[in-house]
């Protein structure tokens, strides 16, 4: 069954959609429709449910952390590049006061320089990255544990 407290919100921003194109040495080869269904079945085993989110445009990510009170328990969220940069984006995750967790693919703090800074990290229960598709199994571990439930 899906309650608020249950239910956690997957948020990916921009170029996300273009997984299984993308640098396969930092990102894989697995396409996001891929990524998806992974990411909800193991919600699934784990007693949570999913709903997901992507956009290419930034106040459309902003106006779905607006939306998200009274809708999610937690989220997930991979801003992509507007992880580095976007204010709009960090000031709409403070409004929205859920847990949530940053989550990247690659190993941006061994990338270039510009990816080595987060703009949200901090308002985050935990930043993963590097793990690829792993890392996300790893968030949702994280928040149904603060969420109330076994870790
Ligand atoms: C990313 C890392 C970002 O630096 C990059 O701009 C992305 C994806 C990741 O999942 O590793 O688009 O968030």
């Amino acid at each position: 069954m899906s309650t608020t407290s249950n239910r956690i919100e997957v948020l990916h921003g921009v170029n996300l959609r273009m997984l299984g194109r993308r640098p396969a040495e930092h990102y894989g080869t697995v396409t996001f429709d891929q990524l998806t269904q992974q990411i909800e079945a193991d919600a699934r085993e784990l007693g949570l449910v999913t709903g997901f989110f992507q956009t290419n445009h930034e106040g459309a990510f902003v106006e779905q952390l607006h939306e998200l009170d009274g809708v999610a328990g937690g989220l997930i969220l991979n801003p992509g590049a507007w992880t580095h940069y976007s204010y709009a984006i960090r000031d709409a995750l403070e409004l929205c006061g859920l847990p949530a967790v940053e989550v990247h693919l690659s190993d941006v703090q061994n990338r270039e320089p510009f990816r080595r800074t987060s703009v949200i990290s901090d308002l985050c229960l935990a930043t993963i990255s590097g793990k690829g598709p792993a890392g996300y199994r790893e968030a949702l571990e994280l928040l149904r544990a603060e969420l109330g439930g076994a870790a």
